[in-house]
């Protein structure tokens, strides 16, 4: 059954959707500082046209990292983007973090941290609200049975960071705008509604303010609740450094967790993959299985693996929402008024995601 808000929500999507087919040719796509994009038009599903996570696509041929169509606001702003490479040989440039999560919800949540998109409170659920478990499943890495049971993860993560690119200073407000922007900009009267959407839709609802892209490599571990209770008790207790090696392989071996998830790399990039099913097995006795957990401390595998892991994915990003009206604070709240109901509107609607 659905709600009047609901129904909404849908036709929403279907004008907008209609509305960008007419206009794609005035937009492209990049991953750059300053640069619009709209959050609506694929709300849920925004991991389709970016990078970040493995996708099904094992037959595509073109590369890709960003795709999402992307629009111009600001004259000259490549001017105040400072674009950072780290590519110092010898050491490893990231970092291997682990993440408790009690439940699915909190599993996305934790892989998406480093996602953020000003106005809303769950940006996760832009990138991962429309997947059906098993689309989850297959994403992270696990036997689908275990992301539909009563289960809490670690996820365990190598980041290996290439590029950074964010703003050296906040957009001044009187950086100068495209013409065709300044002239929309100018013509938004505060309560027309089509109008404003349109201006969403065709303009963009954020900017990219700042962003990381390279690769990394994930294994989601799967626990029974007291299981998982007990290790995130101890490693809260003593710091992962603080456990013995031995305590620490106990708690992420196959006889003290419920499953382990395969070794993924957010790119999906098969080799690196195969790499660490080759470097990552450990042994106990008769017991074989690969984890990342071989790479904690292990300078020697990390320096192999710093140059194994591309630029072929995004690790993190943050949209700021639009302030194009810094002279007109009216027409600034009112902006920010649709687009706070949009947001919401979103967020209420996304259907699969509000399943527990
Ligand atoms: C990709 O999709 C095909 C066909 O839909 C399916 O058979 C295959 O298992 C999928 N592979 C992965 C890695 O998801
Ligand atoms: C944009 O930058 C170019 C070169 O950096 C400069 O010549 C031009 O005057 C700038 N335009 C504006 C509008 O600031
Ligand atoms: C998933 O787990 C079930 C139960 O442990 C097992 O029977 C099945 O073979 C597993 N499937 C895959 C694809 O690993
Ligand atoms: C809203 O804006 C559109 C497009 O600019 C215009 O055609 C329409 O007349 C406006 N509606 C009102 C009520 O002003
Ligand atoms: C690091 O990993 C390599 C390869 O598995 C292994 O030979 C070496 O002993 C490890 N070093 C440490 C300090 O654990
Ligand atoms: C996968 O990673 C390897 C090693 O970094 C690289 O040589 C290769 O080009 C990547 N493949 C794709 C499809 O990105």
């Amino acid at each position: 059954m659905r709600s009047p808000l609901q129904g909404l929500c849908w036709l929403w999507l279907l004008t907008l959707v209609h509305a960008l087919a007419t206009t794609s040719g005035s937009r492209e796509s990049q991953l750059r500082i300053g640069k619009g994009v709209n959050v609506f038009v694929r709300y849920g599903y925004l991991s389709i046209s970016m990078r970040v996570i493995p996708t099904n696509e094992s037959s595509e041929t073109e590369r890709w990292l960003f795709r999402e169509p992307t629009r111009n606001i600001y004259k000259n702003i490549s001017n105040l983007a400072d674009i950072h490479e780290d590519n110092t040989p010898g050491i490893f440039h990231g970092d291997f973090h682990m993440e408790f999560c009690e439940n699915r919800r909190q599993l996305l949540q934790a892989y998406f941290r480093d996602f953020t998109i000003e106005r809303l409170d769950k940006p996760w659920e832009a990138l991962s609200g429309g997947w059906f478990p098993h689309t989850a499943a297959k994403k992270l890495g696990v036997n689908a049975s275990f992301i539909l049971g009563d289960y809490s993860y670690v996820l365990v993560r190598v980041v290996r960071f290439r590029e950074t690119g964010k703003l050296a200073v906040p957009i001044p407000n009187n950086q100068p705008l495209e013409p065709e922007i300044l002239e929309r900009v100018k013509d938004l009267q505060v309560g027309n509604i089509t109008e404003t959407l349109y201006f969403l839709d065709q303009i963009g609802s954020h900017y990219i303010n700042s962003y990381t892209t390279g690769n990394s490599l994930y294994q989601v571990f799967v626990y029974n609740r007291k299981n998982y209770k007990m290790i995130k008790d101890r490693i809260k207790a003593k710091g992962l450094n603080g456990l013995s090696k031995l305590d620490l392989y106990n708690y992420f071996a196959p006889w003290f967790a419920a499953h382990l998830g395969q070794i993924r790399s957010a790119s999906g990039n098969a080799t690196v993959e195969r790499w660490a099913k080759r470097k990552l097995q450990y042994e106990y006795y008769v017991v074989k299985y690969v984890t990342l957990l071989k790479l904690h401390g292990n300078s020697t595998l990390l320096r192999s693996l710093d140059s194994l892991l591309g630029n072929d994915a995004i690790l993190s990003l943050d949209l700021k929402a639009l302030n194009l009206f810094p002279e007109n604070p009216e027409k600034q709240q009112w902006f920010n008024e649709v687009l706070d109901n949009n947001l919401k509107l979103w967020e209420i609607n996304m259907p699969l995601s509000n399943q527990s």
